[in-house]
């Protein structure tokens, strides 16, 4: 008899920023005249950097002749991309990553979401708590979850790594083995970044438990310290173990435009369980054929845009870009602690982390600052059940919305 996916139905609720919408307009409706100041969703506001506005120009020109017009990407995506990507954001930094590694793709949230297909419906995932919650909710609806206690927040097939004060929002190795790590570094929510040997840890960790790491460097631009890692492949043996996402949204602006990279380096090899043979496969192989049936490529002209960004210019723009939202993290970060708030992240991330006042949850100082200060941010908990206390604000905003927002919680 037909039936749905029911792992749907097991989901809680509605996705954390549709509820934050659906409260916010709830608000404006009743207060038409509220001058709301958006400091919540991730997504940036600056216009795309010139060297990729110019490169669209003229990849449209281009579709617009029949000698230069293209249809179909190839599979993994451009080889100007993938060459660009693999000089600049591996091997410039001692990563001996190949462009064939590279699969180009239309951003890192699907990428995040999608590359869990690739593995056995009975593997554990291990999740830092609080966590993107992209990464659990797509393995709920392949069914590899277990069950929901919605008076913990916890499914009972998770592995939950805590991210607290206390380990600085870098979680201990876990005490469970799982056969899948999510790891985001820069971190959102927390802010947090991690260090060369702290990750060389998980590394080591994963390849002496045969495990997968699934690295999300999607803020890896905001890094402001050159003895921070950029990318997990800085990482001894990190290639055996570790699948990367990048995206170039938060660096380059492409969170409308659509356009990131999952890298599955070839040594990564698991073996096959079900024939007996004892034989390995590359995951290379498996997310090059599920790109080839379901995917048909990143745009022509986004792939030219995203090469522009390693252009000499398109790399200074980014810098400049980067470098304003990084001047509204500052900002944040310390009018935050001027008004008594004991705050986290902002250094290396967009990201500001903030215990909430007088032991508040994280959806009643939401609803505070909402009503009396007509500011938006993010409440904690709906990243994990540690991310309880505590609020996220962004610095993708603008500088005046910034000092506005300071100033607005200062008066509460
Ligand atoms: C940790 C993390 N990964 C991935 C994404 C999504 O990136 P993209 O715009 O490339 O899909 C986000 C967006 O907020 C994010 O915070």
């Amino acid at each position: 008899m037909l039936h749905c996916n029911e792992n749907y139905l097991k989901l809680p609720g509605s996705y954390l920023f549709s509820t934050i919408a659906k409260k916010v307009s709830a608000f404006q409706a009743a207060h038409p005249d509220a001058d709301i100041i958006r400091l919540g969703i991730g997504d940036v506001t600056r216009p795309l950097p010139a060297a990729v506005i110019e490169a669209l120009h003229r990849a449209v020109d281009e579709q617009a002749d029949a000698a230069t017009f293209r249809g179909y990407a190839p599979d993994l995506g451009y080889a100007f991309l993938r060459e660009a990507m693999a000089a600049n954001d591996f091997q410039a930094r001692g990563c001996d990553i190949a462009a064939d590694e590279i699969f180009i793709s239309d951003g890192a949230k699907s990428d995040s979401a999608n590359i869990q297909e690739i593995f056995g419906q009975d593997c554990v995932i291990a999740v830092c708590d609080p966590v993107y919650p992209v990464y659990v909710d797509s393995n709920v609806m392949a069914g590899r979850t277990g069950d929901y206690d919605a008076s913990t927040g916890i499914w009972s097939r998770v592995i939950y790594m805590p991210c607290t004060a206390e380990n600085g929002f870098v979680p201990e190795l876990p005490e469970q083995t799982p056969d899948i790590l999510y790891l985001c570094y820069p971190n959102n929510p927390t802010g947090g970044a991690i260090t060369k040997e702290a990750l060389q840890r998980f590394v080591d960790y994963a390849n002496e438990k045969g495990a997968v790491i699934i690295y999300d460097a999607a803020y890896e631009a905001y890094i402001s310290d050159d003895a921070i890692p950029h990318s997990i492949y800085e990482c001894a043996g990190a290639k055996n173990c570790a699948i990367e996402l990048r995206s170039f949204s938060k660096n380059a602006g492409f969170t409308g435009l659509r356009l990131g990279a999952t890298i599955i380096p070839h040594a990564l090899k698991v073996r096959v369980q079900t024939d007996g043979s004892g034989r390995e496969v590359e995951l290379h192989s498996l997310w090059a054929r599920r790109h080839g049936t379901k995917y048909n490529g990143a745009p022509y002209v986004v792939q030219r845009a995203g090469e522009a960004c390693y252009s000499a210019d398109g790399k200074a723009q980014i810098r400049g870009i980067i470098g304003e939202y990084m001047k509204n993290a500052a900002f944040l970060l310390d009018g935050l602690k001027k008004a008594g708030y004991t705050v986290y992240g902002g250094e290396h991330s967009p990201y500001v982390w903030l215990r909430t006042p007088d032991d508040m949850t994280s959806w009643e100082f939401f609803d505070i600052l909402l009503e009396r200060a007509q500011l938006v941010g993010t409440p904690g908990s709906g990243f994990g059940p540690h991310g309880e206390h505590y609020f996220r604000l962004t610095a993708f905003g603008s500088y005046e919305n910034s000092v506005r927002a300071i100033e607005r919680i200062r008066k509460l």
